[in-house]
């Protein structure tokens, strides 16, 4: 059972390998690559912390030492920026250590989504929490984290957010199968890691956000390797579906998988034009290139 606690933790893994995006990523870690002059990780944790998260923990894995310098202080830079006056540069800087508490473990071998999140037993303990893909960035007018702890008050369990996707693509996701009790919420009794469109139970797909609970841990432990010899989240979900209540929600808000390549360039655009500094400019240009291109 779910006691009545909020959500005040997040798991974000981050020791994925970023194939997908080589060889940007052979070096560096595909979470640190900007999206306009942001690192990608950052947007899943400002989501995280716009949505009341005060814990976050980052499982990460060998290559991913960037991020940890990303989010701590940046002491000879700190130091530079002031001596010249560049107050604005200095804040925006020093904010990025600031906001929120950061905590890290690492993954020292790439088991699966279910193993990375696995790791934060320990951080966890007996309470809900929050996980937060890093690939999947999602610009929504509320945080789409938010949206479901809003969702959690009233349903209390496992909450899953979902959107609907071509039948091709049911291989590329997690695929639920539920009844719909709401709006925007089904009441999942099955979930399937990645099934061919002939085999998925519908076309409706799990993006990055998850809101669990502890049982979690019980279950990952009794969870085989999955789909591409993976321990998978999906599968210690589904193993749950007899004692806890699972729902699915549709979020508001517009999803870029940005672990790889036209996702990423597609977020790149969208966040440019809502930039209040280059967005007129760049849009313009956009439009002149088109024109071209015809
Ligand atoms: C993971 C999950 C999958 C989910 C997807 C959302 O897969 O295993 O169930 O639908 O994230 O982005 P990945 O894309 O990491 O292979």
């Amino acid at each position: 059972m779910v006691k009545g606690k909020g959500i005040e933790k997040a798991v974000i893994p981050v020791a994925g390998f970023g194939t997908r995006l080589l060889p940007a990523t052979k070096a560096q870690p595909k979470e640190m690559l900007p999206i306009v002059d942001k690192p990608a990780v950052q947007y899943v944790v400002e989501e995280a912390v716009n949505s009341g998260i005060e814990d976050i923990l980052l499982v990460t894995g060998r290559n991913k030492r960037a991020i940890e310098d990303y989010f701590d202080y940046a002491v000879e830079l700190e130091r530079e920026l002031e001596s010249k006056g560049k107050t604005e540069l200095l804040n925006i800087v020093r904010n990025v250590s600031e906001m929120v508490s950061i905590y890290y473990v690492r993954q020292k071998i790439a088991k699966g989504l279910g193993d990375a999140i696995y790791h934060a037993k320990g951080f966890v303990s007996d309470e809900p929490f929050g996980v937060l893909l890093a690939d999947d960035i999602i610009d929504a007018d509320v945080p789409v984290l938010k949206q479901m702890i809003d969702v959690f008050e009233n349903h209390k369990g496992i909450i899953l957010a979902v959107m609907e996707v071509p039948i091709q693509d049911t291989k590329l996701y997690g695929i639920i199968e539920g009844k719909k009790i709401g709006d925007r919420l089904y009441e999942v009794s099955n979930l399937v890691e990645k099934p061919e469109p002939m085999e998925a139970p519908s076309n409706i797909a799990i993006v990055g956000r998850y809101i669990l609970t502890p049982s979690i841990f019980e279950s990952l432990e009794n969870t085989p390797p999955g789909k591409n010899g993976e321990v998978q989240i999906t599968d210690a979900i589904k193993n749950l579906a007899h004692k806890e209540k699972i729902y699915a929600y549709k979020f508001e808000g517009t999803r870029f998988d940005v672990g790889e390549k036209l996702g990423y360039l597609k977020a790149n655009i969208a966040f440019a034009l809502k930039r209040k500094d280059i967005g007129k400019e760049f849009k313009k240009y956009l439009l002149e290139v088109l024109k071209e291109a015809e």
